[in-house]
């Protein structure tokens, strides 16, 4: 994710917790389509770590959900530390122990995430027994790094017509109300994935996603699988947005094979070969820049921002009303021997004011007037 939009968040999260609250309630993004569309697969490549079971038939029998914690990042050598504010600075390439996983079934730190993901099948396993079934029970994870935005993921269990192993008839309605339970907040941005190389008039997600968010105002059309289309054919029409009207438009990927996920294909080579094939392909060319996971993550982050920026004026009041309290309780002290205290807290508004009005002016180049 977006450097500046982590640090941005995360300077606003310190500095509400300043005066006690809470910033911003930041959306919940959740993947939906049919059953092995590539849902976890996106996610994964959201997160930039393997951690998700996959594969063909259905494999997530559980909703994930996964909190994403940001974490301090290592403090660097005192010696070549230039910034004057280390922990406002770029956060360092993570290194090994300062990322690990959290269950909240289980007391215990993961910090390989090939052994997140074994956990994450027997957590399954045991919830939703071994034939196919499917359970409602969440399954909670926890990342903690210094490279992630405070954001929830969720990876739900794909949507499916005919009932297997285990499964109910009634499956398909099932399914569909559990997943709606979490796209039908007004607080949830859908990544509505369907594969290129089924007709998009066929999709479920977008399907479902109409049901809930019908202007397309929250959905984010994922067109995965573009590598395994019909030799002669492209999406370029639907990637474009002359098929299917979303405002937050469709962007087109191309995740691990199967293949690449039994070899261990690591996500940077992924990554590479990514990129080289919109750059390669004569139908993509030319929208390159608008295609692939590190778009993806982009568009996400501008949601974000925008989320943020549609709740300044709620956060803005808020931020009056706390430091109003604030200041009213610091007068209360008129007792010399608070001075040193009274001191602190007005420092500490300062800080925010300046803060609050700095982030408003980089994100929308208007400067909001807080009373202090
Ligand atoms: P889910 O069931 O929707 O969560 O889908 P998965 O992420 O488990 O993926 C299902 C299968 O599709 C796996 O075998 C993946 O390797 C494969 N897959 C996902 N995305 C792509 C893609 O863009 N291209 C190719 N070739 N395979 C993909
Ligand atoms: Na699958
Ligand atoms: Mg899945």
């Amino acid at each position: 994710m977006d450097g500046d939009l982590i640090e941005v968040v995360n300077r606003l999260q310190a500095t509400f917790s300043q005066v006690g609250g809470d910033a911003v309630d930041l959306p919940q993004i959740v993947t939906v389509g049919s059953q092995s569309s590539g849902k976890s697969s996106v996610l994964e490549t959201i997160v930039g770590k393997d951690f998700l079971p996959r594969g063909q038939g259905i494999v997530t029998r559980r909703p994930l959900v996964l909190q994403l914690v940001h974490t301090p990042p290592p403090l660097p050598p005192t010696d070549n530390s230039t910034s004057p504010n280390p922990s406002f600075s770029t956060p360092p390439a993570a290194t090994g122990p300062t990322e690990y996983g959290e269950f909240l079934h289980l007391d215990k730190r993961f910090y390989d995430f090939g052994e997140v993901r074994k956990e994450i099948e027997n957590e399954t396993l045991r919830v939703a027994g071994g034939n196919k079934g499917i359970s409602r029970l969440p399954i909670h994870l926890k990342i903690y790094s210094p490279n992630v935005l405070n954001l929830t993921l969720v990876d739900l269990p794909g949507l499916t017509k005919i009932p297997v192993g285990d499964q109910p008839t009634d499956i398909e309605r099932q399914i569909r109300n559990l997943v709606l339970d979490y796209v039908s907040k007004p607080n949830c941005v859908i990544l509505a994935i369907s594969p290129a190389n089924v007709d998009l008039a066929n999709s479920e997600s977008l399907k479902l996603a109409r049901a809930v968010d019908p202007q397309g105002r929250r959905t984010i059309g994922v067109l995965t699988k573009l590598d395994l289309m019909d030799a002669g054919t492209n999406a370029l029409d639907i990637l474009t947005g002359r098929v299917y009207p979303l405002k937050l438009g469709f962007i087109g990927v191309v995740g691990r094979s199967q293949a690449d996920i039994n070899s261990n294909k690591p996500m940077e080579e992924q990554a590479a070969t990514e990129r080289e094939f919109f750059r390669n392909h004569p139908g993509y060319r030319n929208i390159a820049h608008r295609c692939g996971t590190k778009f993806l993550a982009k568009t996400l982050n501008q949601v974000l921002m925008n989320h943020i920026r549609d709740k300044l004026p709620d956060m803005k009041a808020r931020l009056n009303t706390l430091m109003g309290q604030t200041q009213q309780e610091l007068n209360a002290f008129g007792d010399s021997t608070f001075l040193g205290e009274q001191h602190r807290g007005s420092l500490i508004l300062q800080l925010m004011t300046q803060f609050v009005r700095d982030f408003v002016a980089s994100i929308d180049g208007t400067s909001l007037e807080i009373s202090t």
